[in-house]
């Protein structure tokens, strides 16, 4: 019999999505005439915008031809596309970044649970709590971490709490750490890091070292304008910062697949030996050997939210879910919750009340208003005691989901 990657059993058992889909089946299976309203997952239910299917059918077209067919995708991505996200995402927010730092990928999740791969084995991880799971989990998969007290914590993991009382944002590390994963606006809380705050990490970064590793997968939401969109706005952040972006969120790739990552040239880590080594150049081999691009047609979709009918159409998209945000968090307020987030993100985070724990919150909302949402406790040990609902809805779903919560959850 062939052994197994031992680490892989020090995991959960299964994937928090995961569970809640089981969960899921389970209730519905055994009422079957409950009509669920699913606000649990941070997945999009607006089509994509029109001018990214006109492009994907125009690109589908150029695929039916001899003359313009395509294969295999550039390693790192297609000019047009790698152009438009240096002009459009950096450029024009007085950042920049080279298109040969930027590398196109099928998604978010994906790129921040593979960038430990160029990272030894014993660097030591620093993550938020409550944090996406996915960073987690891909470094206990890759042998990073410990074994695990009786609230699920890690040793040798440095777990960073993001609470209330200090807006959910996390206080630098008391001990060395090498990789920290920061995702601002934050999933689950829907906090937001101020410049000022990101500059503390920054330089605590560039003094000690250590690589930050920033999904800004829902920059989009950002309605502030004091708020960075990108790491990169503060100075030094190239020297200490991979960045994450998705399509997403802002446009409606869920399902479509469309991502990228920043590596910037100056961005080195060491080798055993001590010599630097480039990071993008690590980031690069790995893609170029385990992932062969994002195809033509989807590129061509992407690109095309950077037209100035592209830009619009996203911007309607993402008021669309920011109106949902608005609904959801002012209609919880009304029913006497304690809310946070839906301001500058698509999450709400939502104290459970009466000191029931999440798990029990999620369950009582199922059976009671027939809403799906996310225990916290399931984002990490921080997060017992809060609950997560997405703005990712429907408008009347959402509505409704408000609605029942109000009337018929006995809080
Ligand atoms: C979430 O619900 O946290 C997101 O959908 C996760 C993801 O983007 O993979």
């Amino acid at each position: 019999m062939a052994r197994v990657n031992d680490h892989y059993l020090k995991l959960k058992s299964s994937y928090l999505f995961s569970e809640i889909a089981r969960r899921i089946k389970a209730f519905q299976a055994a009422h079957p005439e409950a009509k669920l309203i699913r606000l649990g997952i941070g997945d999009v239910t607006r089509p994509l915008p029109p001018a990214v299917i006109g492009a994907m059918h125009e690109a589908v077209d150029e695929m039916a031809r001899v003359e313009t067919f395509r294969g295999y995708p550039p390693e790192t991505g297609w000019d047009f596309l790698l152009e438009a996200i240096a002009r459009h995402d950096y450029e024009q927010r007085g950042v920049k970044i080279a298109t040969d730092e930027i590398v196109v990928s099928d998604g978010s999740k994906t790129d921040t649970a593979n960038i430990q791969e160029i990272f030894a084995a014993d660097c030591v991880v620093a993550l938020t709590d409550p944090v996406y799971p996915v960073y987690l989990d891909s470094n206990v998969m890759a042998g990073r971490v410990g074994t695990a007290d009786a609230a699920g914590r890690f040793d040798r993991v440095v777990y960073l709490p993001c609470t209330a009382d200090h807006g959910f944002l996390p206080r630098l590390p008391d001990g060395p750490v090498d990789l920290i994963y920061l995702c601002y606006p934050n999933n689950p809380t829907g906090a937001v890091m101020t410049r000022a705050a990101l500059k503390r990490w920054v330089d605590y970064a560039r003094e000690r070292s250590a690589v930050i590793l920033y999904d800004a997968a829902y920059e989009a939401y950002i309605r502030d304008p004091a708020i960075p969109h990108s790491i990169y706005e503060i100075e030094g952040a190239r020297e200490v910062a991979i960045e994450f972006r998705s399509f997403s969120k802002s446009a409606g790739f869920t399902g479509t697949r469309c991502a990228y990552t920043v590596v910037p040239k100056e961005l080195q880590g060491r080798s055993a030996s001590g010599e630097p080594v480039s990071l993008h150049a690590l980031w690069v081999r790995r893609q170029s050997t385990k992932f062969n691009g994002v195809a033509y047609v989807i590129q061509r979709g992407a690109a095309a939210t950077y037209t100035a009918e592209g830009k619009k159409q996203v911007t309607a998209l993402v008021d669309y879910y920011m109106e949902n945000a608005r609904i959801i968090r002012q209609g919880l307020e009304a029913a006497g919750l304690t809310v946070y987030g839906a301001e500058n993100a698509p999450y709400i985070w939502v104290k459970t009340p009466g000191r029931l724990s999440s798990w029990d919150f999620f369950d009582k909302l199922v059976n009671e208003a027939h809403v799906v949402g996310t225990p916290g406790a399931g984002f990490g040990p921080s997060g017992e005691g809060y609950f997560r609902l997405t703005a990712f809805g429907g408008r009347e779903a959402t509505q409704e989901a408000v609605e029942r919560i109000k009337t018929r959850v006995a809080l």
